[in-house]
Order: structure tokens, then sequence, then C-alpha cells
């Protein structure tokens, strides 16, 4: 009996102090609390912001939309996962003459409106889960599944706020510039199913305005081992807004696929082999917890020929990359740039995103999601081959990897939301920006810096302390937390790729403010920063992606 209460004397100690360390790597002087807590504020009235210091381009012209989560519990119940978060849109509308003015408000989505009207979270497909609890079973109707919070496109002229599932039909819900009131987005053709789930949060758009995307049909009986399922490939015309079936990839296991690349001739879908439990996706289970890495599988490259439609699959070693940057073909091949993520523990590379991780700072400081720059070399498919798919184990696909080095010598490791020049998409691009916890080597994920890569020349700065090679110019200003970085080109003939300025919502961990940061694109210096107002200063929680549309032809 003695050695029964010492030991739950023990127990109690150690709890305790686990209760204590964590009660103290929670304090309210942690700079990113207001990241992942709750910024209820809105500005829904069209509101004139002033430069706090700096002033702003005169030739800066459009909106600047930024997705984010920022509400994550309604009454008693609360969100797990960051990304889960209640959407909530913030738009700096540009007018030229360097005046900004700002719109905030939460996606009036069915999941916003039914939780706030009845005081509870409505059952939704979620990455994580609720506390308490609720049944997965009430969110299999979908009737919630619509918080559109993590990208923003322009497809066929509508802004199109899109996620990795699909809705009703449409490819999520289209925005209003000007008043940031949506409506549902709607497919004007006849081909979508039922089954049309899933597809990618990150469509992309071809020189000509057309888009490219896929919808991945769920065969039910496939998902016990009969037939297969199909990855639809499909381009949307940019002046009808209709959709144009491009191949039609049988698989016998869905791969998640959160972006791919195009080129002027080709779209490349990296299939790694990271797919979904399709069982638990149509239970409505946590999506964290329905995909299985499997790399002895290898990643399988589709290639697709926009023009002839065939496909040509290639492998690669396991790779799994969230983001692709860019791809353009030369000198007969198809090069393909990635951030390939450590995938060592098989679980989604952001699955340690959870608010409990993330308000603790001796966890969050852990969680350091390694994501490498990497360049796959694809040689143009021989379509002289008569197959409608051709495959070959003899297609092995290489890739050279680069790392990313400050003048310093400090290497930036986790490094994610990749943006380039959008003009230069499908070309040869120099640079691109990216997004860097843990900067400079930091051990604190707080660290974050916004980095410029430049993949064309390594930078020899004067200041490189062992003179090795730099490719990294960082924005870095302490207790700071930006995201993810546009970029928005300055108008003009015969400019340099890097001649315009990046755009990002930053959250000042010492004001505990929201605001905007307008930054010199080639020194990576800021030009201006303007805040948000004393009464809604904290107003945007965790940001996902964005991106700046420019105004209409009349309005320059
Ligand atoms: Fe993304």
């Amino acid at each position: 009996m003695y050695s029964l209460l010492l030991q739950q004397h023990i127990l109690l100690i150690v709890v305790l102090i686990i209760t204590f360390a964590s009660a103290a790597a929670t304090t309210t002087t942690d700079p990113l609390a207001g990241v992942f807590t709750t910024s209820s504020a809105e500005v829904l009235e069209e509101t004139v912001l002033k430069p706090n210091d700096g002033t702003v381009p005169t030739w800066l012209c459009g909106s600047y939309v930024r997705q984010s989560a920022s509400k994550f519990e309604e009454h008693t119940r609360h969100l797990t996962h960051t990304f889960d978060g209640f959407g909530k849109l913030l738009r700096y509308k540009f007018t030229k003459g360097g005046t900004v003015s700002l719109r905030a408000n939460f996606l009036r989505s069915n999941f916003y409106n039914v939780s706030v009207n009845s005081g509870d979270i409505c059952p939704s497909r979620l990455l994580g889960t609720t506390v308490p609890h609720e049944s997965n079973a009430k969110a299999m109707t979908d009737n919630c599944t619509d918080n559109f919070n993590v990208n923003v496109v322009d497809i066929a002229g509508n802004i199109v706020l899109t996620s990795d599932y699909t809705s009703n039909k449409g490819a999520g819900k289209i925005l209003n510039l000007e008043d940031m009131t949506t409506i549902e987005h709607k497919w004007n053709d006849t081909w979508t199913n039922y089954f049309d789930k899933i597809t990618a949060a990150h469509p992309q758009q071809l020189p000509s305005g057309d888009t490219i995307n896929f919808v991945m049909r769920i065969n039910p009986v496939a998902i016990v081992g009969i037939g297969k399922h199909s990855i639809i490939v499909y381009r949307v015309n940019q002046h009808t807004n209709t959709r144009e079936q491009l191949a039609t990839i049988k698989v016998k296991k869905l791969p998640y696929i959160h972006s791919f690349t195009v080129t002027k001739n080709y779209a490349i879908l990296a299939a790694a082999p990271f797919t979904w439990e399709l069982g638990n996706i149509m239970a409505a289970k946590p999506v964290m917890n329905s995909l299985k890495w499997s790399p002895e599988d290898g990643t399988a490259l589709y290639v697709i020929n926009l023009q002839t439609k065939k496909v040509t699959e290639y492998k690669a070693d396991a790779f799994f990359a969230f983001h692709h940057i860019n791809g353009f073909e030369a000198n007969n091949k198809i090069y393909m740039d990635v951030l390939a993520n450590n995938m060592t523990s098989g679980l989604v590379p952001s699955s340690g995103l959870t608010i409990h991780n993330m308000l603790n700072t001796s966890i969050r400081d852990k969680l350091v999601g390694t994501a490498e720059y990497r360049r796959y070399e694809i040689p143009i498919p021989d379509e002289s081959i008569n197959n409608k798919r051709i495959k070959s184990s003899s297609l092995v696909v290489n890739y050279t990897m680069t790392p990313l080095i400050d003048a310093s010598g400090k290497l930036y490791t986790t490094v994610e939301l990749p943006r380039i020049n959008g003009l230069k998409s499908t070309e040869i691009s120099c640079y691109w920006y990216g997004w860097a916890p843990h900067a400079a080597g930091s051990n604190h994920f707080a660290d974050t810096a916004l980095i410029k890569v430049d993949v064309c020349n390594n930078i020899n700065d004067d200041t490189n302390a062992d003179d090795s090679i730099s490719n990294v110019i960082p924005w870095f200003v302490q207790g700071h937390f930006p995201g993810e970085p546009i970029f928005v080109q300055k108008p003009g003939n015969g400019l340099a790729e890097d001649d315009g300025v990046i755009l990002a919502s930053v959250y000042d961990g010492i004001k505990s403010a929201t605001y905007l940061a307008i930054i010199d694109a080639k020194s990576m210096k800021t030009i201006s920063t303007l805040y948000c107002q004393d009464d809604w200063k904290h107003l945007m929680s965790f940001g996902i992606h964005g991106d700046f549309f420019q105004c209409k032809e009349e309005e320059k």
C-alpha cells in the first residue's frame, strides 16, 4: 500500500512539474500567442490606412487578399488544428497614387453562420478534431464543409476561394473584391460527380489565362480493392469559363496532391506514395489521420501534354512536396522546382501545427519541418510510342538539391509557401520568395523570416563570414511573424524580374498588432508599414495563402 501511495505521490509531483512547465511555456509573454488565438474584429466599411513609416509606392493598383484561420472556438467547443480555424479575409485595396484601404471579415460560410447562430461548431470535415469531441458522422452531410480558407485564385476572371476539397459541383466560393461578399462557385458543365470530393488548392494558370486543375473521383468499390479511382485533369477556358477534360488517370490509391507544376506545354502531377485512407474520408474522420505514407512505392510523375492530352508516367524516389515553385521547358527537358518535405515521421508535414502545440513554446520550437529545395529534370516525353498512357520502369527522374544559405553562411532548412513573380510562371525564373521559421538556423520557431532565393546566380557578398557562396537574402524583424510573401511587379517595359515589391501581412508580437509590410523585392528592405487601428489592431490570426489582383485597365 505504502509503495502504491509513494508511486501516486511521485506521479502527482511529476504531473505538477509538467503542468507548471507547460504553463510556463504558454506564458502571455509569448510573442506569437496572438497568431494562434482568435482575432474577432472585422472591418466592414472601407477604411483608409495611413503608413506608420515610409510611403506606399504610387504605382501599386489592385487588391491584395489574405486568407487566414482566425477563430478557433464557438462558445465551449474548440477547434484543435490551426488550419481548421474559421476563414477570415483581409483585403488591402491599392489605388494608384499611394492610397491603401482595408476591409476584413469572416467568410460567411455555412460553417461560420450555422456555428455562430447555434452557439456551437457546426460538424464539418476537419484536419483535426474538436474539444469536446463531436461525432464525425454528423459531418458526412457536408452541410458545413465550406470553410474555404486556404487559397484565393483567379479562375476565368472570377476570384475563387479554394481548398483541397471541392464544393457542391464547384471549385469553392467566388469573392466580390469590392464588398467582400461571396457566392457559390458552380461549373456550368454536366460531367461533375458526387464523388469528385478532392482537388488541389492551387489551380495553375497558364500564360494564356486558362486554368489547369483536377478532381479526384472516388470509386466507392475501389475502396475495398475492386477497380480503380480516377484523377481527372481539366482545363478551364478563360473566356467561356467552361471545363474541358484533358486526361483521366486511373489509380489504385488516390495520392494527396496539394499543388502541381505547369509549363507551356505540360502539366506535371507528382503523385507521392502519400495516399488517402478513403474509408476515413467517406466517414468524415480527421484528415490528419487519413493519409498513409508508403515510401517503398516511390513517387509517380504524370506528365500530361496539354495539346495531345497524352499522359506519360515517370518514376522518382519517394518524395512529397506540399508546394511546387515553378516549371519550364529547356534543353529538351522539363524542369520542375519543388520544396520537398521531410517525411521521416510518415505524417502530414503540417500535422504538428495544432493550437496546443503552437501555444507551447517548448513544443513549438521542436517542430522543425524541414523542406528541401529540389529541381527535378524530366525528359520531354517521347510520344512516338503509341500508347495512351506511356509507362516504363526506365523512365526514372532524378533531382538536384540546393541548400539555402544567407550571406552570413547561415542555413534555412524550414521553408514553405514559395512564390515567384507570376509573370515568369512557366518560364526560367531566377528568384523565388519563401516563408522561413527557424530562420538562419535559429532554435526558435518564432524567429520567422521571409527569404528571397536567387536560383540563377549565387550571391557573393563581402559580409560573408567564411567566403562561401550564398543564395538567400532574408527579411527579418525580431518578434514579428510574417505570412506568405506575395510579389507584385512594377509596371513598365524592360524591368528586371525582381523589380517590384513583396506584400506580407505581419503579426507584430511586441505590439500584439497586425500590419501590412511593403518590402522592396530587390533588397528585401522594408519600404512601408501600415498598422491596423487601435480598436481592431489584432485583425488576423494564422495566415495561409493570398494573392494580388491587379486593377482593371480602366482603373490604372
Ligand atoms: Fe498551399
